[in-house]
């Protein structure tokens, strides 16, 4: 099983990026996370761009990671109360195309880290939402961190139970795609 983790913020020594680590330390054994590192990189959506003939090398490599990955992780700040225009972005891209898009179907679940205490809590209902829309299998709850930039010790997070409840989402993303397994 291998799980596609996208993070929204691109600066270097991002909170979210050490979140998406400490999320990935809890998958189980024999699952791996696989963070998409390009989305810096990654054109503005345009249908003008979404034609085999033009469409960017990175735009088909991340429908592919996202077609062969088994679910999706998406880490995200939040910005002016809402997703990273990069993250947003990105679900543009694998939205489309129609009946055939990437994410169709996809158990996804999503996670953010936020200097406030408000944990990145809007940019993750908007996460929900898009993702939902996309055509995505999205767990609704979501886990968040506030006061992000004390919140890491060593790659983890330093509060116990904040932890628990990390470890707590990424084992029901897992036992997501088990379930889509044996309906299948
Ligand atoms: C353009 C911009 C808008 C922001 N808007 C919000 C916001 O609406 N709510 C909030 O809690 N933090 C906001 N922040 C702060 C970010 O959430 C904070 O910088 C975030 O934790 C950074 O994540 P990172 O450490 O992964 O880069 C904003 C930051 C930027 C750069």
């Amino acid at each position: 099983m291998n799980v596609l983790v996208l993070v929204g913020s691109l600066r270097a020594g991002s909170t979210n990026r050490q979140l998406a680590d400490a999320a990935v330390a809890h998958l189980p054994a024999g699952v791996t996370g696989t963070v998409f590192e390009r989305l810096a990189d990654l054109p503005h959506y345009s249908e003008e761009l979404d034609h085999d003939d033009a469409l960017p090398q990175v735009a088909r490599d991340l429908r592919e990671a996202v077609a062969d990955a088994d679910a999706v992780l998406l880490v995200t700040p939040e910005y002016n109360g809402s997703l990273p225009s990069a993250l947003k972005n990105a679900v543009d891209w694998v939205s489309r195309p129609r009946g055939t898009a990437a994410m169709a179907g996809k158990p996804a679940a999503v996670i953010g880290a936020s200097g406030s205490p408000n944990a990145a809590k809007w940019a993750r209902e908007d996460g929900v939402k898009v993702l939902r829309v996309a055509g995505a299998e999205v767990i609704e709850d979501t886990f968040g961190v506030g006061a992000s930039f004390q919140a890491f010790e060593d790659g983890r997070l330093g509060d116990a139970a904040l932890d628990a409840e990390l470890r707590t989402l990424v084992g029901r993303l897992t036992r997501a795609v088990d379930a889509t397994r044996s309906a299948a």
